[in-house]
């Protein structure tokens, strides 16, 4: 579907986002493994949850789902139904690995597949780990999905130097690890989102460089109440659309403000972004407030490597704030955008070159720079929701508008995204 854009003047009013995605995820796996009723308040309506949710009902989990609470019925230590189809991950790597590190410790035989994009991705990055803890993980595919998930009758905790920064690899250790009496630990030498570790409560401790989280039988849930603050990653799309728009104010309410996903926030207000942050509550260990945002005259900063992990998802988003911002924006160390749901550097560059930018491609990042010198091409979206956004809002800022082709993956995160952009759009 090609989506068209025209300039937008004004940004203001107010957003509520529906959950972060991240959180709704393990919200909904966690509440499927405690023995009884579990809420969840505001989950995530991506079309990446639905896709957890699909599997966990083809495990036997019952959830219902009534005006914006979510009740999710948990069977308990390894109360899931053998699955009598394929459990099907659709877009999502996130329902795909932490999935897979729950059925590593069954006790029946599962098959995990995913669509085109999912298919593509690695996946030995969670079989070499869980592997280790003596389950047996098949892929006929090079390491990549389909995965046979076999049981396997004698599992081991372990503790692992984590090669890749990945939460998605650190989640399905951990959510294996739960599953064992011993302790399992995870040693991250970079740091990554940590949801998994506030919602089961589990112990994590600086040594030195390293950040060490722990888990066993212990940290096994009960039934709880959650509520998932609005999505960080969704609310960048449009403050970096307010910072960009002349006399644009724009107040987004109870958005996740965890300490591991507001780099994004650091990095805007650093490069001269007028963005206030109202600390509003904490729910599972999770932070949450409102932001206030106001146009901003930007200029670009250099982004540094170790912080990469911690702005992953806000890449895309980020280079569009870079090339309306004084000076270069460049980007280094950042190998794992080409293992995302599109070859995220190859489909930044791509995009903007058709505008005219100038634009270097390096092995793990890029460089833009110049002006904006054509607009007539629409920009392609990959199938990937957050270059179809960050494309969006390209469109939307450029004075003869813009164009977005394969526009309706934006549902993978946020399938409100039009609705939204209209109501706060003048
Ligand atoms: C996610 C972790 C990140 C991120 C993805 C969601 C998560 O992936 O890109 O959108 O919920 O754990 P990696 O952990 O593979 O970097």
């Amino acid at each position: 579907m090609l989506q068209s854009f025209n300039k937008i003047n004004k940004v203001s009013g107010t957003l509520s986002l529906s959950g972060d995605k991240s959180i709704s995820h393990r919200a909904l796996l966690i509440s499927s493994l405690a023995n009884g009723k579990s809420t969840i308040k505001n989950l995530s309506e991506s079309d990446d949850v639905l896709s957890t949710i699909h599997c966990l009902r083809s495990l036997g989990i019952e959830i219902e789902s009534k005006d914006n609470k979510c009740v999710v019925h948990g069977k308990g230590y390894k109360g899931y139904k053998n699955p009598a189809v394929p459990l099907d991950a659709g877009n999502s790597g996130t329902t795909a690995r932490l999935l897979a590190g729950i059925l590593a410790t069954q006790n029946f035989e599962s098959v995990i597949t995913g669509d085109a994009s999912l298919s593509s991705r690695p996946m030995k990055r969670i079989i070499e780990p869980l592997t280790q803890m003596g389950s047996k993980i098949k892929s006929s595919n090079e390491g990549k999905l389909p995965l046979k998930v076999l049981p396997s009758e004698s599992l081991q905790a372990i503790s692992y130097n984590m090669t890749v920064a990945s939460a998605q690899v650190k989640s399905a250790i951990l959510l294996a690890g739960l599953h064992l009496d011993e302790q399992t630990s995870v040693i991250e030498s970079v740091q990554t989102r940590n949801h998994t570790e506030n919602l089961l409560s589990l112990s994590v401790v600086k040594e030195g460089s390293n950040i060490i989280s722990s888990v066993s039988r212990s940290n096994y849930p009960e039934p709880n109440e959650y509520f998932i603050p609005g999505d960080i990653s969704s609310a960048m799309i449009f403050i970096v659309l307010a910072l960009l728009t002349k006399n644009s104010e724009l107040t987004i309410k109870n958005v996740s403000l965890n300490p591991t996903r507001i780099k994004c926030l650091s990095i805007l207000k650093s490069m001269g972004g007028k963005i206030q942050i109202d600390e509003r509550g904490v729910s599972n260990n999770e932070i949450f407030g409102d932001l206030i945002v106001k146009s901003s005259e930007l200029s670009n900063v250099k982004i540094d490597k170790q912080t990469i992990p911690l702005i992953i998802d806000e890449i895309p988003i980020l280079a569009v704030a870079g090339i309306f911002s004084e000076g270069v924006f460049e980007l280094q160390g950042a190998s794992e955008l080409r293992v995302k749901e599109s070859d995220r550097v190859k489909a930044i560059c791509s995009n903007l070159q058709k505008v005219g930018l100038d634009v270097t491609e390096y092995d793990e990042g890029f460089r833009v720079s110049g002006a904006i010198k054509k607009q007539s091409e629409p920009f392609d979206s990959f199938g990937d929701h957050r270059i179809t956004m960050a494309f969006a809002i390209l469109s939307l800022l450029m004075n003869s508008g813009g164009r977005v082709d394969g526009f309706e993956c934006v549902s993978v995160s946020n399938p409100k995204f039009l609705e939204q952009l209209n109501s706060i759009s003048n």
